[in-house]
């Protein structure tokens, strides 16, 4: 079945045709640009800009692939979580299709998705466990088969991503933060400063409230608010460290006490270098990450997840 998938959650505009687990085609329109100037994501800008975008998108997309809409078999579409405005603009361009075409739609779930992205991994049956971990979300999940999850872990507070957006922000880094707080890191020394990292006892839930306000009071009182090169640097690497090792340690724990025979971490944040390089070095060959650009929001994991529900029907 060619499954042309639709994502429009937050700020990337995509669409991509995938076929037995293979990406035909895939685009993606960041709008970056657009929401850095803000430090963040403004709703109202995203929507407008999936409505100028998406329709442009989707035919360069089928082009890529050499098809035309009448050669999709079926349609997927995210529908939820995700900004209201901008998710009704990918349904509704995907139910209009699907209507015109006369072929079915699956809307799905975000999150599930970014766990779909492993369709591209090679990755074996489940179960398995997924780390979904994002923007929005921090969430772990134990697959005991696709479609049937068991959510084991989730943030309390802010999601690993945002945390990072906004460590970088107070830093002066650019957004998104996470990729701008990876490379100012990569200058910095990560014994510098030591920051809490999360601990909330045999939970396998996540916080990251405490350790933002505890770079921001880093800066504000004990800095003065004096932040030269050096120290954006070490400040970077020392809450790196910090931010990813509870993300580390509860995965690698809930893996041996649910028996998961693989972990597969996905998100904008298993983008990190960082991140792999602690699960290689801690748990081997058992961890599987997405291509750096399928970490990130895609249509083609969007794709995939609609490929097993349609084909399920
Ligand atoms: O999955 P995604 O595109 O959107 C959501 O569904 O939220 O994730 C975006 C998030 C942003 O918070 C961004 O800062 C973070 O992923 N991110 C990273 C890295 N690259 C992207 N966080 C840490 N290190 C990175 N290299
Ligand atoms: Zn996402």
């Amino acid at each position: 079945m060619k499954i042309l998938g639709i994502e429009t959650s937050c700020d990337e505009t995509a669409a991509a045709v995938v076929e037995d687990s293979r990406i035909l085609s895939d685009v993606i329109a960041s709008q970056i640009d657009i929401h850095a100037k803000y430090g963040g994501v403004v709703p109202e800008l995203a929507s407008r800009e999936h409505l100028k975008k998406l329709n442009l998108i989707t035919e360069e997309c089928l082009a890529n692939a050499g098809l035309g809409f009448r050669d999709i078999d079926g349609i997927a579409v995210t529908s939820n979580p995700g900004l209201e405005g901008s998710l009704l603009v990918g349904l509704t361009a995907a139910r209009t299709l699907s209507y015109i075409l006369k072929v079915p739609l699956a809307e799905v779930d975000h999150l599930e998705s970014h766990l779909f992205a492993s369709a591209f991994t090679g990755i074996g049956k489940p179960p398995g466990l997924g780390l979904v971990v994002s923007g929005g979300h921090t969430r772990l999940v134990h697959i005991r088969e696709w479609g049937r999850y068991e959510v084991l872990g989730d943030t309390r507070d802010d999601a690993a991503g945002e945390c990072f957006d906004k460590v970088a922000s107070v830093l002066g880094l650019p957004y998104p933060g996470g990729p701008s707080v990876e490379k100012a890191a990569l200058s910095g020394s990560r014994g510098a400063y030591r920051f809490p990292v999360s601990d909330l006892g045999g939970s396998y839930d996540f916080s990251y409230s405490g350790l933002k306000t505890a770079v921001l009071y880093k800066i504000k009182y004990d800095l003065q608010g004096k932040l030269d090169g050096k120290t954006v640097c070490d400040i970077a690497a020392a809450f790196q460290e910090a931010a990813l090792k509870p993300l580390v340690d509860n995965t690698l724990r809930a893996a041996s006490e649910c028996g998961a025979g693989w972990i597969f971490v996905c998100g904008g944040v298993a983008a990190s270098g960082r991140l792999r390089e602690l699960f290689g070095e801690r748990a081997g060959k058992n961890v599987f990450f997405p291509d750096k650009r399928l970490c990130t929001d895609n249509a083609a994991m969007v794709a995939a997840c609609g490929e097993f529900y349609l084909q399920r029907r």
